[in-house]
């Protein structure tokens, strides 16, 4: 059942795929201005305990920052011009282009509504956000240095066309952290999909266990959210986007039909 699920999500054809989510997305962003929310992602929790050092007001963030600092500084962004591809609500964004010191952060999300969100909500010195399409990446060849793509491009219509692009405005040396979720399978393609771009893989792993970790330290709160702000009829997907114990992507990676993966790339000199 959850394995027949998976292979539907992630099986779509491109354009239905990339209609799909584009809607929800966009529908998302303008019903839910709660500027509590800066978040989209399942969250990160050392299965040892340790945690970042954060301050008071960020810790009902905590799960959430703490993916955006594992993949974020997997590489060095100090004075570094840094694009996020699916940038969201822009709270990831945020962290990193404050406490990671990039000189210049552009966050690029295909959401209007969600930019909007962000710049009236994340933007700084160094961070604005941006309207644009992952698969067609508005910028010139060799304009960045580092790329970072959060829980994203399972959303994508073509995984090959997206790392292509990041390839493409990436300066020689450039580094591109990207995570998500894959089904099973579907995730043993990767590999080949970065290589084929020319990318080299500096770091690879699985973080599902840290990933279903965090989604039950935060089932608790992600239920009287749903419960207090979404109408009765849709709270079951709801409850399925955000991946609370039960639904259908947390037992999916709980049983292994689905993995949370991070790489670590480098476009070569
Ligand atoms: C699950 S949310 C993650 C948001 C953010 N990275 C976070 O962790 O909070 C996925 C985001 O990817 C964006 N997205 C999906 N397809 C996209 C595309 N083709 N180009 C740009 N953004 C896209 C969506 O609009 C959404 O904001």
């Amino acid at each position: 059942m959850l394995v027949k699920f998976f292979k539907f999500l992630f099986n779509l054809s491109p354009a239905i795929k990339r209609a799909l989510w584009r809607k929800w997305y966009q529908v998302m962003a303008k019903k839910y201005q709660l500027p509590d929310w800066n978040f989209m992602n399942y969250g990160y929790a050392e299965l040892d305990g340790s945690e970042l050092d954060l301050h008071d007001h960020q810790e009902k963030e905590r799960y959430f920052i703490q993916l955006y600092h594992y993949v974020a500084a997997a590489v060095d962004l100090d004075g570094k011009k840094v694009l996020e591809i699916g940038s969201g609500r822009g709270g990831g964004a945020s962290y990193v282009a404050r406490v990671l010191y990039p000189e210049e952060m552009v966050g690029l999300d295909y959401s209007a509504n969600a930019v909007d969100f962000s710049n009236k909500n994340n933007a700084g010195d160094n961070l604005s956000f941006v309207e644009g399409d992952a698969e067609n990446i508005l910028f010139e060849n060799e304009s960045y240095d580092v790329v970072l793509n959060v829980e994203s491009s399972h959303c994508y219509g073509d995984m090959q066309q997206f790392v292509h692009e990041v390839y493409r405005i990436l300066k020689p040396g450039g580094y591109f952290s990207w995570a998500d979720l894959r089904g099973a399978e579907e995730g043993l393609e990767l590999p080949g999909i970065f290589k084929n771009a020319g990318f080299e893989t500096k770091q690879e792993g699985t973080i599902t266990p840290q990933v279903l970790h965090a989604l039950d330290l935060i089932h608790d709160r992600k239920m009287d959210m749903i419960e207090e702000n979404v109408p009765v009829f849709i709270q079951s997907a709801f409850k399925d986007f955000a991946g609370v114990k039960d639904s259908k992507i947390y037992n999916a990676l709980k049983d292994g039909s689905a993995v949370y993966l991070r790489y670590v790339l480098q476009k070569p000199v």
